[in-house]
């Protein structure tokens, strides 16, 4: 099977196993896993924050990245498409009591502009907005990477307007390398921020968000509540630690393939979100075929995508070679020549 759903299908490669063998465990509970504190140590130093801690999913910093950023009652701001919005089954109304507040983003992102307008309609009648929520790279954009300009902007405008900033970086490592910016530079600027490891950087799960170690010692509060406290957790973070040891590098090459499956589909003549770094949407309708009908003749010939909205999606990740996209570039053409 050739795996292009998502970057989460990756398997731990055998050097990732044999580190997992050889991870030093405790009860994390009592914060004396030594691996866990020592991946912690790693993530909080590679974004520049005091501390951080150690979640089994990216959608468990989400939630606790909201729930001790507002307080019931309040907005988030964020994109109209953003994961939390779409893909989070309502976890930050139900836990943390919000509203959320839609921003029509255009590739993901959006501007100061667009921030003023909604919070111009604040009065006394209507919730505080306490929150900001960026997503970076944008998943549903199509792995766009945000121009550290507008970032900065906007982070800059948030923080004068008294809001606090939570960033998804689940892809947040696609982003340095495809821009080439720091994690700590796009951290810098934001409250909470969280990678996860379950994506491109292929461990099995996964995901450390740091902050400020008041924030942190708050997150803690809402990991033993929402039960995401964990005893030999170290097996795990062998495994994320290896990543973020072996795994930053490559992604570029997941960008490379992504752009090698982008250029034969523009070929074929499909209307293609240009990707910027692992992840393409594109749409078959061009080219006189029904997407559905694409994603599953792919399928037949062991090829794995999906349909999202109108597009379909491919994903590269480090299972993904090239003789893989070079097979899928050649079964498009077939699908789209019959
Ligand atoms: C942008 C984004 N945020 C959050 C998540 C949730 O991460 P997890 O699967 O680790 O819960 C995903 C998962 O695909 C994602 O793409």
């Amino acid at each position: 099977m050739i795996n292009l759903y998502s970057d989460t299908q990756t398997l731990p490669s055998s050097a990732m196993r044999k580190a997992i063998e050889a991870a030093e465990v405790g009860d994390e509970h009592s914060r004396s896993d030594p691996t866990t504190l020592s991946l912690e140590r790693k993530v909080a130093e590679l974004l520049g924050k005091e501390d951080a801690v150690f979640l089994p999913s990216g959608t468990m910093c989400n939630l606790i990245g909201v729930a001790i950023n507002t307080s019931p009652g309040d907005v988030v701001m964020l994109e109209s498409n953003g994961h939390i919005l779409r893909s989070e089954t309502g976890g930050p109304a139900i836990v943390s009591n919000v509203l959320t507040d839609p921003i029509e983003g255009h590739r993901g992102q959006f501007t100061v502009t667009q921030i003023e307008e909604k919070l111009d309609q604040t009065s006394r009648y209507r919730p505080p907005t306490s929150l900001l929520c960026l997503e970076q790279t944008h998943n549903f954009a199509g792995g766009t990477v945000w121009s550290i300009d507008l970032w900065n902007e906007v982070c800059s405008f948030a923080k004068s307007k008294n809001l606090r900033i939570h960033v998804d970086g689940a892809r947040l490592l696609n982003a340095v390398v495809a821009s080439g910016i720091s994690a700590e530079t796009w951290a810098s600027k934001v409250d909470t921020i969280w990678i996860d490891f379950s994506k491109g950087l292929g461990a099995p799960m996964g995901a450390c968000i740091a902050g400020s170690a008041e924030m942190i010692d708050e997150a803690w509060l809402w990991k033993h509540r929402l039960g995401g406290a964990m005893r030999q957790s170290g097996l795990m973070a062998a495994a994320a630690s290896y990543a973020l040891d072996e795994n930053i590098e490559r992604l570029r090459e997941d960008h490379e393939r992504a752009k090698m499956l982008a250029d034969a589909l523009n070929e074929l003549g499909a209307k293609v979100v240009e990707p910027e770094t692992n992840i393409v949407f594109f749409d078959m309708k061009p080219c006189g075929k029904h997407n559905e009908e694409v994603v599953e003749e792919l399928l037949k010939n062991n090829i794995r995508t999906s349909e999202i909205g109108n597009q379909i999606r491919a994903v590269t990740h480090l299972d993904i070679n090239d003789d893989d996209i070079d097979s899928t570039i050649r079964v498009l053409n077939q699908i789209v020549n019959n």
